[in-house]
């Protein structure tokens, strides 16, 4: 609760007048030096409540204070449990295990099950959670047609963000979203479901036929076959590029309030089903500033081309023409310990596949951009992004498929955050404010008075008749 108080004439400084200025530990005093009122603000968790702010008002009728926090850096936007990242000591734990221990013993499923209840499963739990997660990774048929209606060469995510929305249509009954059974089923078939529909979409570019999943093989064994699988015969991960993929999965999982995190809860906060609020996840996931990193990772490792270019293509960077994508995080101003852990897995997946040159030139650049001040001093260091486009690619997956390959674990986090933000009791619809800045009270034009109009936007421009048949 914030209180104001009275000090007095405008503008007036208030300390040790004995009746402005902060009384407890927990409190900040805010002397609005418009009015020369001090309010008290209770300070909880490091946070003031932006509402607080509400009260500060230079008169009767002004709006109130309010702040102003453009794309969120300073603001904490709901309590959370599933989550720990400090950016500063490298820190990231799930449910309070550190990243570095679920990556050494357990598994994706294991973590997801971590993220969506809480708890590590007992055995019994884990093993109804791991037969739900595997019996549900069939689409229904007309999921295979609604991928097959994409142009051949669609980009997967594209796909993914369709069919992932489309989801709803199939299972109506999610948008009951107190129902604990209908909450279960959603966080089942979002797990189960994506990785088919993922390994759909890559098929469909492919103009490979679609694989079944293989409800004997692992969660990343099952994947890999999906996408792999050529013949009428039973595809065998290899052990090593399953582990590998199972400790990106874990990698990937959860990250706290991200971009897409927060777009899952913000359209969730409207009380849609599931399927909708994690497509706006995948939508958010798609840009290349977010999961579309460890795509652009690789364009530009190709566009580097061999490790004699390298010299020159830092120097590009540092005179700000392009960014070496992979590099450098809003949270991580250390290292990022999702790329710690995943550099291990690099060299192994490398021995199942053989030497790629890109990966070559990745070990290169990495080396000599950790070597050089303008890097460092700007506390740019490879993130999880850098190593898991060079696993990818070591592992054949197509550039185009990387963000989806992390939209396939990503989907846990979504899931668990988009529940817990349904059980807040503090949960209402996301709306921000804004700073008004256009016109006001403008006087409307008729069309055929406005001048200089057409100079502007000009006449819908004429389609030749040839295009216009065909489109
Ligand atoms: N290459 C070159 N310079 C960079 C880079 C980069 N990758 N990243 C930041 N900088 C520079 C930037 O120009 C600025 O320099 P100055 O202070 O001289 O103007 C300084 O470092 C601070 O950068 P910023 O843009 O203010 O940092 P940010 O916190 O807003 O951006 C970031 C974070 C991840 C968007 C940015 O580092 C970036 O664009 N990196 C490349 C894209 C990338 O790898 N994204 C994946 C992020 S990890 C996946 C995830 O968790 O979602």
């Amino acid at each position: 609760m914030a209180t104001e108080q009275q000090t007095g004439q405008p503008g007036k400084q208030t300390e040790g007048s004995g009746n402005g200025g902060a009384t407890g530990p927990d409190s900040l005093s805010i002397t609005d030096n418009r009015t020369g009122r001090t309010y008290e603000i209770e300070v909880t968790d490091g946070t003031i409540r932006g509402m607080d702010l509400r009260q500060i008002k230079v008169s009767e009728d002004d709006f109130g204070l309010m702040s102003y926090d453009p794309a969120f850096t300073n603001t904490a936007s709901c309590r959370s449990a599933i989550t720990y990242i400090d950016g500063e000591a490298g820190i990231l734990q799930h449910r309070g295990y550190s990243i570095e221990q679920l990556v050494e013993h357990s598994s994706y499923l294991e973590v997801a099950y971590l993220l969506v209840f809480g708890e590590l499963p007992t055995a019994g739990q884990f093993e109804r959670w791991e037969f739900d997660t595997t019996h549900h990774t069939y689409v229904h048929e007309n999921m295979k047609t609604f991928v097959e209606g994409f142009r051949y060469d669609a980009h997967p995510m594209g796909m993914l963000l369709a069919s992932v929305g489309a989801l709803s249509t199939f299972y109506p009954e999610a948008k009951n979203i107190d129902d604990p059974e209908e909450r279960y089923m959603a966080a089942v078939r979002l797990i189960a479901k994506v990785p088919t529909l993922a390994a759909f979409a890559h098929r469909h570019n492919m103009g490979f036929p679609y694989v079944y999943p293989d409800n004997d093989l692992s969660y990343a064994g099952n994947f890999l076959s999906m996408m792999f699988n050529m013949t009428e015969r039973r595809y065998e991960p290899d052990p090593r590029l399953e582990r590998a993929l199972d400790a990106l999965f874990i990698l990937h999982a959860d990250h706290e309030q991200n971009c897409s995190t927060s777009a899952v809860r913000d359209v969730g906060s409207s009380q849609v089903d599931p399927y909708s609020a994690v497509a706006a996840g995948v939508a958010a996931l798609y840009g290349p500033l977010h999961g579309g990193a460890n795509e652009a990772v690789l364009r530009m490792l190709r566009r580097v081309e061999k490790v004699e270019n390298i010299p020159d293509f830092l120097e590009g960077v540092k005179k700000r023409e392009e960014r070496l994508m992979g590099f450098g995080h809003r949270v991580y101003k250390n290292f990022d310990p999702r790329a710690t852990a995943l550099k291990r897995n690099v060299q192994e997946v490398i021995e199942a596949t053989g030497e790629n040159p890109l990966v070559e030139i990745a070990m290169e650049l990495e080396k000599r951009a950790l070597d050089d001040e303008f890097f460092t001093s700007r506390k740019l260091y490879p993130n999880v992004d850098y190593y898991s486009g060079l696993i990818y690619e070591a592992m054949r997956i197509p550039s185009s498929m990387f963000t989806v390959v992390f939209a396939i674990p990503r989907t846990s986090g979504w899931i668990a955050q988009w529940l817990e933000m349904n059980d807040d009791p503090e949960k209402r619809i996301a709306r921000p404010r804004q700073i008004y800045t256009g016109a006001l009270d403008r006087e409307y034009v008729r069309i055929e008075d406005r001048l200089g109009a057409e100079k502007i936007t000009g006449p819908p421009a004429k389609r030749p008749k040839k295009l216009r048949r065909g489109a």
